[in-house]
Parts: C-alpha cells; sequence; structure tokens
C-alpha cells in the first residue's frame, strides 16, 4: 500500500478533499499549492483547515514552476506516488492568457517529472480532463476516441500534459495514470463553476446566465466518487493508462437549473446568451475501462450531490460570509 504521497494542488477542491480522504485512511501527505490567486486564497485556506490539523499533513506553499521550492520539497519529503493536481483550471479563462495556462499545465508538468526522474520517484497520477475530448460526436467518449482537436488552450494544455507523461513514461519507465476527469462538483467546488455560480444567484434572487438554448450537457461527477477514483488509482498505478472518472449520466443544463430550484425551493430568473468559444455542447463518460481497471463506479446520484452541495453551500455561506466568493 502507498504510504507516503505529494499532492500538488493540494489546497484546491479535488487536491484538499483528496488529502483529507487520505489522511482519514492513515496515509502521510505533503501538500503543495501556491495559493493561485484564480479564486481567493480564504476559500483556499479554508479548505485544508481539516487537513491541517493531522500531523500526517504537511504544507509548503509555493509554485510548480519553481525549480528551488520544488528542490526543496522533495529533499526531506520522499513519496511513493505524486498526484499531481495544480493547475490552471477553467476552459474560458484560458482564452483570455493561453501563455499562463500553458506556462503552469505544461512547464509546471515537466518540471514534476523532472523531478521524480531526478529523485527517483517511480509513480504519478496526473489530473487531465474531459475537455481532451472537444466537439466529440461520437458518445460516451472512450479513451480510444481521437483527442487530436482540443477547443480551448486549456484542453489543449491537458492533452500535452498527457504526452509528456507518456514521454516519461516510454523513455524512464515512470508509471503514470492520467485521470480525464469529467466536471467535478460537491463541497468545495470551484466558485467559477456553474453549480456554485447558479446556487449563489439562485440564494441571492440573482439572475442566472445560461449560454446556448439550455441542451448543452455535461457528466457532472460528485467529488467523494472522484477522491475514490484518485486513490483506487493510486494503488494500482502501473505503466502508462488513460482512465475516464465520469458518472457516464449527462444532465441538461436547463435540468440542472430546474433542479436547483427544487432543491433551494426557489425560481430562478434566466438570461440566454450565445454559447461562449471554448465551450464544448457536451461530455458524456464511458466509464467501463475505468470500472474494469480501477474497480471504479460511482455511488453518488445527481440528486443526492445536489443536496449535499447546497447544504455546504449554506454553511460555507454564513462562515465565511461576504459576497466576493464568486468571480466572474
Ligand atoms: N474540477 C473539475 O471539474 C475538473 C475537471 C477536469 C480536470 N480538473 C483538473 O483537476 C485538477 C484540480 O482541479 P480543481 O477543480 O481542484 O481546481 P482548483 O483550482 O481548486 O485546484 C488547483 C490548485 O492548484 C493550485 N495551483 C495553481 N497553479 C499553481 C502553481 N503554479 N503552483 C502550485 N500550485 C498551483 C491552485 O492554487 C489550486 O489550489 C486541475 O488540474 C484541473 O485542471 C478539474
Amino acid at each position: 500500500m502507498s504510504k507516503r504521497l505529494i499532492i500538488t494542488g493540494a489546497a484546491g477542491f479535488i487536491g484538499s478533499s483528496l488529502s483529507d480522504s487520505l489522511l482519514k485512511n492513515g496515509l502521510t501527505v505533503l501538500g503543495i499549492d501556491n495559493f493561485d490567486t484564480f479564486y481567493h486564497r480564504s476559500i483556499k485556506e479554508r479548505n485544508i483547515e481539516t487537513a491541517l490539523k493531522s500531523s500526517s499533513f504537511k504544507f509548503m506553499e509555493g509554485d510548480i514552476r519553481d525549480q528551488d521550492f520544488l528542490d526543496r520539497c522533495f529533499s526531506d519529503f520522499r513519496p511513493d506516488v505524486i498526484v499531481h493536481l495544480a493547475a490552471k483550471a477553467g476552459v474560458r479563462p484560458s482564452l483570455i492568457d493561453p501563455k499562463l495556462y500553458l506556462d503552469v499545465n505544461v512547464m509546471g508538468t515537466i518540471n514534476i517529472l523532472e523531478m521524480m526522474k531526478k529523485n527517483n520517484i517511480r509513480k504519478m497520477i496526473f489530473a487531465s480532463s474531459s475537455s481532451v475530448y472537444g466537439n466529440n460526436r461520437k458518445i460516451p467518449f472512450s479513451e480510444n476516441d481521437c483527442v487530436d482537436y482540443p477547443v480551448s488552450p486549456y484542453a489543449a494544455s491537458k492533452k500535452a500534459g498527457e504526452l509528456l507523461c507518456h514521454t516519461y513514461n516510454h523513455l524512464f519507465n515512470l508509471d503514470i495514470f492520467c485521470l480525464r476527469f469529467f466536471t467535478v462538483y460537491g463541497p468545495r467546488q470551484r466558485p467559477d463553476l456553474a453549480i456554485h455560480k447558479f446556487v449563489n444567484a439562485l440564494l441571492n434572487d440573482e439572475v442566472i446566465t445560461l449560454y446556448g438554448d439550455g441542451t448543452s450537457s455535461r457528466d457532472y461527477t460528485y467529488i467523494d466518487d472522484i477522491v475514490r477514483g484518485i486513490s483506487a488509482a493510486i494503488e494500482r498505478v502501473k505503466g502508462y493508462q488513460i482512465f475516464n472518472l465520469g458518472n457516464s449520466r449527462p444532465v441538461e443544463l436547463t435540468s440542472l437549473v430546474k433542479l436547483l430550484e427544487q432543491s433551494a425551493g426557489r425560481s430562478a430568473h434566466i438570461k440566454y446568451l450565445p454559447m461562449q468559444d471554448g465551450d464544448v455542447e457536451r461530455t458524456f463518460a464511458d466509464i467501463s475501462k475505468a470500472a474494469s481497471g480501477l474497480g471504479f463506479n460511482p455511488e453518488i446520484s445527481f440528486e443526492t450531490g445536489i443536496k449535499n452541495y447546497l447544504k455546504w453551500f449554506k454553511e460555507m455561506k454564513s462562515d465565511v460570509g461576504g459576497p466576493d466568493l464568486t468571480i466572474e
């Protein structure tokens, strides 16, 4: 069993949820994060509050593009596995600052791979994304489908990350699993993502903006299922493999809004705008490979997940307060 892990992006949504779960299971974690300004530092500090109470959790603040910082991280902590989650996330902002996205997501990933080589660390899990499928016509999306046509710099950066992981597996025999996450939601969800923005608008009686005609769909996947999938990958990582981690039950945008209205007991004020550049029509994961290779089987229904999310959101608002938790 893997005992010691480095998690990059440990203060983020997925990284902090994974850290809590691994610590609960008795593992030792070094979390790395630079508190990137994409969203508020206070949210990320709150994310790692629980982990910081554990004597098995160490945290180092710094940037994965900073070689000296990484040398310091790896000099006194030898992990069995690295879970590389740190990235500039989000499709739309990657159109505004593509160079920064490529710098962090590609050069940052090379830095981590080089550190592995230098320190003889053999195993890594890489956070890839359903966005690599672009406007794939065939559904559900399978790991065998062609992903040569990304439609945003973010998607291109994730595809580049996968290619680098393959290269380091080929050249240096590193064991790497690339996990393509499909729109992850649940407590601590990033504030730039639709569910967070819609709930915030709904509870504040503000307008919800829908891009397109409302029929676009996403394969929303609950955070606990994603954490279970990553944990299984940590235990099994061998060779180079790509796995979809999704729910395999896409939900249309208008159905999402209806469910949020029902769950919150409120009516939404909706404004429709055209689809935005970089956005894809739908995502839909074929999870048969993850089922056989990782024993992955999503357990949380969308209805339950949304209920849990609303509960968390209301508690978080009353704790942290402030109108600035949602970024636009
Ligand atoms: N949330 C999703 O729906 C989703 C879907 C597909 C893929 N992913 C991928 O999963 C990973 C985690 O996503 P998330 O939703 O938790 O995002 P997040 O933004 O909450 O977490 C990413 C963390 O990385 C940190 N980070 C950014 N740049 C850094 C740098 N240069 N050095 C060190 N740390 C840095 C940020 O401060 C942040 O805490 C990302 O790689 C993302 O691309 C997420």
